[in-house]
């Protein structure tokens, strides 16, 4: 008996091939890096988005010249001769006071020196804030609601108030607009000086930087 033919081997089988992914149609996913820089880009937008609007908000005037807050400007017809009296200016909430000999040397400011010149008095009274008056037969501002008094260049007399009368800053400008003079504190205190109006073509007054008075 014949032996038999060793069978052959079987043929070897390609490997198969992984199937295609199907194509996409959809949005392409964010990876975590693009989203991370998409959160960063943002963020960047908000923060010179606040910067740029606090700038413009400091840069922005709040008041208005001419309004309560900003600057008023007098015109030199208009301020008072000195030891003449205050005059009042309601929208700006002062008195344009121009103290002369005869209130620079007044025995009420209690020993403070005051300076000869023009100072601008807040209206409004250091106790608790009602408008005080001009008495000129007693040659002194009277609170009504509970007396206190001040000479007219602002000190405190007598009364419940505990310091002198606030003042606003003021310039004296020539018609150039040059400054001539400009309130200052007196010897480095809390007294405002009153300033020389000599020449000057107008006063500019701002409310909105008011010099407290010192303790009386
Ligand atoms: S508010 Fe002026 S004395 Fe009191």
């Amino acid at each position: 008996m014949a032996a038999e033919a060793p069978a052959a081997p079987a043929p070897k089988k390609a490997p198969e091939k992984a199937p295609a992914p199907p194509a996409s149609t959809g949005p392409v996913p964010m990876t975590r890096r693009e989203f991370l820089y998409y959160i960063w880009g943002a963020s960047m937008l908000l923060f010179g988005g606040q910067a740029a609007t606090s700038l413009l908000w400091f840069a922005y005037p709040r008041f208005r010249a001419g309004t309560f807050g900003g600057v008023f400007e007098v015109d030199a017809s208009q301020i008072p001769a000195p030891d003449s009296g205050p005059k009042a200016f309601a929208g700006g909430r002062f008195w344009l006071i121009n103290i002369g000999d005869e209130n620079k040397s007044d025995p009420r400011t209690d020993g403070i020196q005051t300076t000869s010149g023009v100072k601008a008095l807040y209206m409004v009274c250091v106790h608790l804030g009602c408008l005080y008056g001009w008495e000129p037969a007693q040659n002194r501002f009277n609170c009504p609601c509970h007396g206190s008094m001040y000479t007219p260049s602002g000190h405190r007399i007598a009364g419940p108030a505990t310091r002198n009368l606030d003042c606003f800053e003021v310039e004296a400008v020539d018609a150039s607009g040059a400054v001539l003079a400009k309130t200052d504190k007196l010897n480095g205190s809390l007294e405002a000086t009153a300033i020389d109006v000599t020449n000057a073509a107008k006063l500019k007054v701002n409310t909105g930087s008011r010099i407290m008075g010192q303790p009386a």
